[in-house]
Parts: structure tokens; C-alpha cells; sequence
């Protein structure tokens, strides 16, 4: 396992669309197992594959109770609504205001490529967004609502 280096706000990187991830193999969880260690020692809750460098659709996500990897993820359904502060580990030392669905079901597969189904509800339905948003180049700071 290895620290990757984080990509940070005004880097391209984070405006791209990413692609499907298509292979399962042993290059995907070891980067998957890189990505949770840099989450971890950066003490954040997400973190997807552009923030460090790779242009597909996987992140990684844990709240406190457990790491969830998930590849090719969607949002199959979203509901309520919840306001609160959010951060990214793209963009240091910032804080803002979000509001994002308060339960989600997302589909998305693990790192054998098999299909899975998770429901969450409230900060960890928020992660989810935040992350499945960097796979298509959308930050949490485009969702702030200015008043
Ligand atoms: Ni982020």
C-alpha cells in the first residue's frame, strides 16, 4: 500500500469525466487499497479516483462504520433533503453549506466486479453524493447555494 498524492482544486483533473471501469483485476484493488490509506491519513470520509490522478469511476467511503469501496457507481434513487456543512480533501481548509437527498440507494460493484446495492441516510448519503459527483467532474462547491 502506498500515500498517493491528492490533486488538488484548479488541477483539470477534477472538471473530467470519468470512464467506466471495465477491468477487475489486481491493479484495481491495489489502488483502491492506496486510495482508502490516503483518505485515512488525510482524516477525510471519501475519496474517488480523480483526486488522485486516475480518470475512472471508483471512490472509496467511510464514515465511521466501515470502508465501502465501490466501482461504477449510481444513484438509483434519492429522497428528502439535507443541509450541512462539507468539505473535500481537494480543497483544503474549506468548509460550506450543501444540500444534497438525505436517504440514497446507490448500485455499484466491488473490486471482483461484483454487483452490490447500499441504502444511506444522512451524513453518509452526503459522502456518496460528494464522491459519485468528483466521477463527473462536479465539485460540492458548485452546489453551494448563494443567497
Ligand atoms: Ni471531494
Amino acid at each position: 500500500m502506498a500515500i498517493r498524492n491528492i490533486v488538488k482544486l484548479g488541477d483539470d483533473i477534477l472538471r473530467k469525466v470519468c470512464r467506466s471501469q471495465l477491468e477487475f483485476d489486481e491493479r484495481l484493488g491495489q489502488i483502491l487499497d492506496d486510495m482508502a490509506e490516503t483518505m485515512y491519513k488525510a482524516e477525510g470520509v471519501g475519496l474517488a479516483a480523480p483526486q488522485v490522478g486516475i480518470l475512472r469511476r471508483y471512490c472509496v467511503v467511510d464514515v465511521g462504520d466501515g470502508l465501502i469501496e465501490l466501482v461504477n457507481p449510481v444513484i438509483e434513487s434519492e429522497k428528502g433533503k439535507q443541509t450541512g456543512e462539507e468539505g473535500c480533501l481537494s480543497i483544503p481548509d474549506r468548509f460550506e453549506t450543501v444540500t444534497r437527498p438525505m436517504t440514497v440507494t446507490v448500485r455499484a460493484q466491488d473490486r471482483s466486479g461484483k454487483s452490490f446495492k447500499l441504502k444511506a441516510e444522512g451524513f453518509k448519503a452526503r459522502a456518496l453524493c460528494h464522491e459519485i459527483d468528483h466521477l463527473d467532474g462536479i465539485l460540492y462547491i458548485d452546489r453551494v447555494e448563494r443567497g
